[in-house]
């Protein structure tokens, strides 16, 4: 595995079935080569445009705490549901990695360095993007469903048990950021 992408996402080592680890770090690596953005820059800038010029939060620590929130939903409805509703941890895991690797073909830097949303990311929005980086890489169809349907665009499909908590999990961890109640 790309030693920048396995520090990047320490988190590539809870997926258990090797292969699909192997093709999930290879759509990041594809991601990078591909991005005017460095793994440095993805520990800078801020993990949305939507939130205002003083947001603090970067990129990684974003997508990061939505794999982790992800994959301690999907633990705690296998605990609970068992059966009744099962949570493929891989698929899971995989599925929110990817999420947002599409980002990296979103952004073009300004004039002055700054990341902004290029042409590109107006006519295919990561979710789109992300499939189809994922899709060269081999990554199966129940976690290209999940990058599909991750966002608004997903509103409009049917999602599995696993992209609506991947769709919960970036929500929940977003919306506050952008509007919250502050007593
Ligand atoms: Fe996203």
């Amino acid at each position: 595995m790309n030693e920048k992408v396995h520090k990047l996402w320490p988190e590539l080592d809870w997926i258990n079935d090797i292969p699909l680890r192997e093709k999930t770090a290879k759509t990041w690596e594809l991601a990078l080569e591909r991005s005017v953005l460095t793994p440095d820059d993805l520990d800078k800038i801020p993990f949305t445009l939507l939130c205002g010029p003083d947001l603090k939060v970067s990129f990684m620590a974003h997508k990061r705490c939505v794999v982790h929130v992800a994959r301690a939903s999907g633990e705690k409805m296998n605990e609970f549901f068992k059966t009744d509703l099962p949570v493929n941890m891989n698929v899971l895991i995989s599925g929110a990695i990817l999420a947002d690797v599409g980002k990296l073909l979103e952004y073009e830097l300004d004039n002055d360095g700054k990341a902004v949303q290029g042409k590109y990311g107006q006519y295919l929005r990561h979710p789109f993007s992300g499939v189809s980086l994922a899709e060269e890489c081999g990554i199966p169809p129940e976690i290209c469903h999940i990058i599909a349907a991750h966002a608004h665009e997903g509103d409009l499909v049917k999602r599995t048990t696993e992209a609506y908590i991947v769709h919960h999990a970036d929500f929940m961890t977003f919306l506050p950021f952008k509007s919250r109640l502050v007593m």
